[in-house]
């Protein structure tokens, strides 16, 4: 498979083909996620509660997720390595360019923040100075404490709005790429349509462009999956094969289906 650039995925989007991503956070897993056929993998900071144990992403620092990229860069043979800006990292464009830098130097080739309108400004330093940029809208983990608790966002006519103006927003900025979690699917699809860049849902049902899952999540790892994991170990006999079976299941359409998604 040849290197993925975000040139693949805006010609994958532009001819209406699915791409695929899965969290990694060591060589191994990028090694596999790539081999399994996935175009791009996100150092995701869930690496706070997949690997670390806290029970949201707040606590992750730079450092931790510096490590985490190097680590997977070493393992990774050609897809598109995204790696999430902690929290508090890039409150000022400042602290963005500090932080994009390290994750960068670490081996990401795209920098993930969370946040609409108020980054513009921030992303439209990072990609004039060399840094791709994927925003992330939807419910945005790192302010769980603002909405208190992993909610459905985007279900209210002013909370659509408003996702979709920002998403808007980001575009003209010059982000890449949007990651879009937890909103109704028919919000997903119409920002997925209206957009020019590649869109990748988490729990935002089938008309996204890519689909993003955690590792964890897909293998079965989870103790209580929100309802648009599936658990792709049960019934393979291998975690290659599960890894396999995510990233054919998002090609072929099948996931995520009628039960991952949410309604308005
Ligand atoms: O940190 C992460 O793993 C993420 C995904 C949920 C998209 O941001």
């Amino acid at each position: 498979m040849d290197k993925t650039t975000v040139f693949t995925l805006q010609r994958m989007k532009e001819k209406g083909e699915k791409f695929c991503c899965i969290t990694v956070y060591d060589a191994t897993f990028a090694r596999l996620v790539h081999a399994a056929g996935a175009e791009t993998m996100l150092v995701g900071d869930s690496l706070g509660m997949v690997l670390q144990g806290h029970d949201s992403t707040v606590p992750v620092t730079l450092e931790h997720m510096a490590y985490h990229t190097a680590c997977a860069a070493r393992g990774n043979r050609g897809a598109l390595l995204i790696a999430d800006l902690p929290f508090m990292t890039y409150a000022t464009a400042q602290q963005a360019l500090t932080g994009a830098t390290a994750l960068m130097q670490a081996g990401a080739q795209v920098v993930k923040m969370e946040g609409g309108v108020w980054l513009s400004e921030t992303i439209h330093m990072l990609v004039e100075r060399g840094i791709p940029v994927c925003a992330h809208l939807g419910l945005t983990p790192q302010s769980v404490n603002v909405f208190g608790g992993f909610r459905v966002q985007g279900r209210t006519p002013k909370s659509a709005k408003s996702i979709l103006a920002d998403a808007a927003e980001i575009q003209d900025a010059g982000a890449s790429l949007l990651v879009l979690e937890c909103i109704p699917s028919a919000l997903a699809a119409d920002i997925s349509e209206k957009l020019q860049i590649p869109v990748i849902g988490i729990g935002a049902g089938p008309g996204t462009d890519g689909q993003v899952l955690v590792l964890h999540d897909l293998l079965g790892l989870c103790e209580s999956p929100p309802r648009f994991v599936e658990d792709f170990m049960t019934g393979r006999d291998s975690i290659p094969a599960a890894l396999k079976a995510f990233v054919n299941a998002v090609k072929s359409g099948s996931y995520p289906g009628p039960r991952h998604c949410y309604t308005e």
